[in-house]
Order: structure tokens, then sequence, then C-alpha cells
């Protein structure tokens, strides 16, 4: 068996919301609704039904422009802003469903990590267990800007701070000791102060006294989830996760990343079972085979449009850090000659999408390639659950990450159309068996 997650990656932001845009026919009320409870409540009791693990939500706190210097596009076309906070979703979503985990992102650089184990604490106490958190370090200099720094850290130097961060959430949702809370209403003693322990961490980051002034949740320490493939992302992984995010092109590269990954677990004397991989999928899935290869076939040529290649360099700009104005850059530039240098964001997306293809240009790139890869899955939700199980054998095990554009026939094709062909075949839990999404996480 193996696990399921899905990846909001929208956030709690706007999502495909315009036909005219090339976002599809499906995208219903997006438009105006999308600040609205009603799709996330969907796709928590949908995806539960479809017996997913958890649904990842992204985050960032920012307008973007560094694509042509400019907001235009980002706001014009609803990229990445407006957004809201995502962590009151997560009671929302927990509050309509009985089993499934939510796991907002949190960035390192927003959130002190006090206020971060509180928060946290406390949606573990509201979701009885089912809350865990995406841990990031924020990817732009604009995220920073908002936070108080002129420009964002270096990349490495982010993860140390991480790393740091990490140890004081844990430390503070561990300041309570197992006993520490009487709540004897006879005796009138709620808590016993000598089990209640200040944390007193004096770290280059970060300076915190402790102890958290709440008392453990369901999961005591809340699960971590993270998704940088970088060395020091995965050294960061190795050490913390519960859980972690990879893109991958196929089974053999999901066995080598979790192989390297399960070898670095074990170096760190945590448990390599402890971990679930899940590695990101973009199905595309009909009702026949021969409808997922037109509409595969389509979604290809689409790439070419316009409105796509302005997507595409508004996100590498995005993803070099807020570095590299991709807009400033004439398209037929072979990217050999693209200094990258100064890209400060998401090293191993940017690397996957240059490398081997130094000779093209960049408008071939950007129209041909995509970060995310379909792992080959297309076809009726019979192939493409026959394909799941042959990559999952492949990999050794544990997950996909579903990342489809946020409409209610995405959800409908998985919950619907695709999970009850994995259940028929023996590959997804047939009910959950744990009550927290720890336990769903290392029940197999
Ligand atoms: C599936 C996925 C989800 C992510 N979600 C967020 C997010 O919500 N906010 C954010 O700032 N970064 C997000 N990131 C970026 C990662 O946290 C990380 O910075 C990125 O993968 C680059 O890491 P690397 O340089 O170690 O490869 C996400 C990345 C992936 C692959």
């Amino acid at each position: 068996m193996f696990h399921l997650g899905w990846f909001l990656g929208d956030g709690f932001g706007i999502h495909p919301w315009s036909p005219t845009n090339g976002d599809g026919p499906w995208t219903g009320t997006n438009a105006t609704d999308w600040m609205k409870p009603g799709i996330y409540v969907d796709m928590a009791t949908s995806l539960e039904r479809a017996g997913f693990d958890y649904i990842l939500i992204e985050d960032t706190s920012m307008v973007e422009d560094s694509y042509n210097q400019s907001s235009e596009t980002s706001l014009r076309r609803g990229f990445m802003a407006p957004k809201n906070d995502p962590l009151p979703l997560v009671p929302l979503m927990t509050q309509a469903t009985k089993h499934i985990g939510v796991v907002p992102t949190v960035s390192t650089i927003q959130y002190p990590p006090f206020l971060a184990a509180r928060a946290f604490t406390t949606l573990d106490h509201l979701t009885e267990g089912r809350v865990g958190m995406n841990v990031v370090t924020s990817v732009t200099d604009r995220v920073a800007q908002n936070f108080g720094y002129e420009r964002h850290l270096e990349h490495d130097e982010r993860y140390d701070m991480a790393m740091e961060w990490i140890d004081v959430v844990k430390a503070l949702q561990n300041s309570w000791e197992d006993g520490a809370v009487v709540a004897d209403p006879v005796a009138g003693v709620y808590a016993d102060h000598t089990k209640v322990n200040p944390i007193e961490f004096v770290g280059k980051y970060f300076k915190c006294r402790g102890p958290l002034n709440t008392i453990p949740g369901p999961q005591r320490t809340v699960p971590v989830c993270s998704a940088g493939s970088s060395e020091m992302g995965r050294t960061l992984a190795a050490r913390y996760d519960d859980t972690q995010i990879a893109i991958v092109k196929d089974g053999a590269a999901a066995k080598k990343y979790r192989e390297d990954m399960r070898a670095r677990i074990t170096a760190a004397g945590r448990d390599p079972d402890s971990v679930k991989f899940l590695f990101i999928a973009t199905p595309t899935i009909a009702a026949t085979d021969e409808e997922a290869r037109a509409h595969h076939e389509q979604a290809l040529a689409a790439r070419s449009s316009d409105k796509a290649i302005e997507y595409n360099l508004w996100n590498m700009s995005y993803t070099s850090g807020g570095r590299i104005d991709f807009g400033a850059i004439h398209p037929d530039t072979p990217v050999g000659e693209i200094d990258l240098s100064r890209q400060n964001g998401e090293y191993t997306s940017i690397k996957e999408l240059f490398e081997g293809h130094e000779d093209r240009t960049l408008r071939e790139v950007v129209s041909k390639s995509f970060q995310i890869k379909n792992m080959g899955l297309v076809g009726s939700p019979a192939t493409v659950a026959a394909k799941m199980g042959e990559i999952m054998e492949e990999a050794g095990g544990d997950g996909f990450l579903f990342y489809l554009p946020t409409t209610r026939m995405n959800l409908a094709m998985i919950s619907d159309g695709l999970a009850p062909e994995l259940r028929r075949r023996g590959l997804i839990r047939e009910e959950y068996t744990g009550s927290t999404l720890k336990e769903n996480l290392t029940a197999f």
C-alpha cells in the first residue's frame, strides 16, 4: 500500500479562474469564491473519501514583482496574489471531516518559533491531532522584506536557520512533561509546575525562554513536512521530517531519491520507516485512455501559448528568488548563456529546468519542459492506477502527492475515478486505522 497527499498549490489563494487565460473549462466560481469556505470543505471531504493522508497547503506572503520589474503580471493574472493566511483553513477543513490530515505551510522567517509552536499546538488540539507543518524558508526577497529583512538570507544559511527554528519549536512542544497536566477538579490541582520546564534556548538565530503556555496536543510534536531537495534540504529532511515531498521524473528516480534519503535518515540516528516520501504526480485522467492521451497532447501544445510562456517566465523569476528577471531576457537566448549565479531561490527547480538543455532557447525550454513531471500517468482511472502501482513497486514505497489545478472536476477525477481503482487493487487504504496524522502516516 502507498500513501496519498494533495498539494493545494495556490494555498488559500486564487485558483485557476479564467478559461480565457488557458485555465480550462472547469474553473467554476473560483474567480469570486476562492476566499470562501466552499471549495476547501469539498476538497477535504472528497479526499477523505479517497483515503488521503493529508492536504498540503502552500503559502507565500508577498505580491511578486520581479518579472518585468512590476506587479502588473502578478495582479492581472492572479499569480500567487491575492492569498489569505492558511492557518484558519485548518479547523474549517477538519470540522467537516474525521480522519484526513491538513498540513499548512509555515515559513521560518515569518513566524518566530514561539508563535509557531503555540499556533500549531493550538491547531493540534482543535483538529484532535490532524495537523502537520510544511516548514519552508521562503523563496524570495519580497517575502523577506515583509518581515524586516533588507534581502533574503542566502540559500544554505536559510536552512541552518530553519533547522534551529525546528529545534526551538520541538523543545517548546516538549516543555510540558508527561504527567504535567493533573486536571483534578476534586483536588483542585490543574498542573504540576515541576513538570513544566523553561527551555532557555539560546542559538545563533533564536532566543526563547519557554515553556510553551499551553498543554501538549494529541501529537505533542506536530509532524514536519518539507520539500527541498538540495543538499541542505535533504539534511533538514533527514533530521526532522515525518514526510517529505520530492519531484522526480519516474520510478527509477524515485527509488534513487528515496534510497539516498533513507541512508541519510539512518545516519541521523532515526528510523527510515518513520519518514514517508511522497512524489509529486500530475496525472491526466479521462474516461478512456484515448481521451486522456488527447487531453495530454492538448496540454502539451498549450504550453507554447503566449499565456503559458508568460506564466512560466513569471514563475521562473519568482523561483530564482526574485533575483533574475526572465522578462528582461530575450526569449530566443540560449539558456546556456543565461547567468544563473545570482539566483537564490529554489535550487532544484531551476536546475531541473535548465540542466541538459543549454543549447535550447529560453522560449523552447519554457514551452517544452515543465517542472512538475507526470511520470507517465496518462489514461483512464484503471490505467493510471496500474501505472502508479508499478512506479511504487519500483520506488520501494511511500506514495504520491497530487498537484493538479484546484477545480472540483479534478477532485472528482481523483476521488471518484482513480481512488476506487487504486483501492480495488489493494494499493491504498480501505479505511483509516489511526486517529492522528502521525498514526496514519506510520500505519504502513
Ligand atoms: C511541493 C512543493 C511545495 C512547496 N511549498 C512551498 C510553500 O508553500 N512556500 C514556500 O515558500 N516554498 C515552498 N516550496 C519551496 C520549498 O520549500 C523549497 O524552498 C524548494 O523546494 C527549493 O528547495 P531546494 O533549494 O532545497 O531544492 C515548495 C516546494 C515544493 C516542491
